[in-house]
């Protein structure tokens, strides 16, 4: 055998060389030790599987359908579970939801990086949110597209920014494919899209001739009773790539997602599908269909909804008590998250590691900023913790931020 050094990076593709890592996951790997109370995760709490429920259901599938269910399937996903999530759709107002229309993906991620793949060619812009979601951010980078950052405020997207942008990156002759939006209870900053700029988003997308990829997993967890905003693709299906997930009110581990698209759309997306992973696990998707047939899932949202927002109430709580001066943050309405901005000029970044000392963890906020903005904001998740933990968490930060100590601080 020759001893030569082989030269893999050389062999790479650019997007081979070039892939970016998860700044999240990269900081699981911190988070090993037990007394860290982890602001970092983004993940649902364990503690609201369904795990008996899910265990009768997966005895029950594999014993009555084993057959069929640990076997190769459809990659578009079996039609009665695209005939249940076009129900579901439509009853989030999504009127042209139609089995023709839906994809299974194995997570909402794979839809992300299905539509990226799709829509964007080696520099094609795409728009996206100040700050935004990671996984989404690394879908594009990956098609090589060139993102450019979209100012949020506490209404989500500021149109009059997006638009300005548009217009002037089209003068310059380049390429606007898309939109990346989360319009609900966003991941990271915890912010939903106003009512009014739904409309004015959509009617954006028409005029400049762009596609929205609407990412909406958050959709369910609304913390107030009846709430149920209102989708882009609602508003405009033939403009919007709508992504949906399980994750958040059953179990990520379940990767049966969806994507609800234009035929046309939906037609490449199961293609590409093809090439990826041939299909969604099978089983994973004959216990999602019975969750969601069985009534389990919409059973137990008024439940998961108050679990998450006592949490979000005690972080916010804890904020309020002892935020460092200067400091300003979000306040969701739902999802998981609450964005912390701290005063001008500090760096979260830098002292994560005394954080974590000091036995707290969080996400520094610049990777959700594509401008390479947010150096002094903090993602902070209250799903993981209990509000205890959440209390004690938000304390130990503020040590380490130089904030407040006492209650009644404020
Ligand atoms: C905004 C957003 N999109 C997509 C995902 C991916 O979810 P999944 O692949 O589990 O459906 C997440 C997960 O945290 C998310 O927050």
């Amino acid at each position: 055998m020759p001893d030569r050094e082989i030269a893999y990076d050389e062999m790479l593709s650019a997007m081979g060389r070039d892939l970016l890592p998860n700044a999240i996951r990269k900081l699981t790997t911190l988070l090993g030790r037990r007394d860290v109370i982890s602001l970092a995760a983004g993940a649902p709490s364990a503690e609201t599987f369904p795990l008996e429920e899910l265990a009768d259901i997966a005895a029950r599938v594999i014993r009555s359908r084993g057959q069929f269910v640990l076997q190769y399937g459809p990659t578009r996903g079996p039609q009665s579970l695209l005939e249940a999530i076009a129900d579901m759709l439509k009853g989030r107002g999504i009127a042209s939801a139609a089995p023709s229309r839906v994809v299974i993906t194995s997570g909402s991620q794979q839809g992300l990086d299905i539509a990226s793949r799709l829509l964007i060619d080696p520099g094609d812009v795409a728009m996206v949110e100040l700050p935004s979601y990671i996984g989404g951010i690394i879908a594009l980078h990956n098609a090589r597209a060139e993102m450019v950052g979209v100012r949020q405020d506490e209404g989500g997207i500021v149109i009059a920014d997006l638009r300005e942008k548009i217009a002037r990156l089209r003068k310059a002759g380049r390429r606007v494919k898309c939109v990346y939006t989360i319009p609900n209870f966003q991941n990271p900053s915890g912010v939903s899209l106003a009512i009014e700029r739904r409309e004015q988003l959509v009617a954006a997308a028409d005029e400049f001739d762009l596609l929205i990829v609407e990412d909406d997993p958050y959709f369910d967890l609304a913390f107030a009773e009846g709430v149920r905003p209102q989708p882009l693709a609602a508003l405009r299906p033939d403009r919007v790539i709508y992504l949906g997930s399980f994750s958040k009110v059953l179990a990520p581990g379940l990767r049966a997602a969806y994507l609800c698209a234009p035929e046309a759309l939906a037609t490449k997306a199961e293609l590409a599908k093809e090439g990826a992973d041939l299909s969604t696990s099978v089983l994973d998707q004959a216990i999602v269909l019975e969750a969601l047939r069985s009534g389990l899932i919409e059973k137990r949202l008024p439940e998961l909804r108050r679990f998450y927002e006592v949490r979000c109430r005690a972080m916010l709580d804890a904020l309020r008590r002892f935020a460092p001066a200067g400091a300003r943050w979000t306040e969701p309405a739902g999802g998981f998250f609450i964005l912390l901005e701290l005063a001008a000029g500090q760096d979260a970044n830098a002292v994560l590691t005394q954080a974590i000392d000091a036995g707290v963890a969080y996400v520094p906020g610049q990777p959700f900023f594509v401008d390479g903005g947010g150096a002094n904001t903090l993602r902070l998740a209250y799903s993981k913790e209990t509000p205890e933990k959440l209390a004690e968490g938000i304390a130990r930060l503020s040590r380490v931020l130089g904030g407040r100590e006492h209650a009644g601080a404020v």
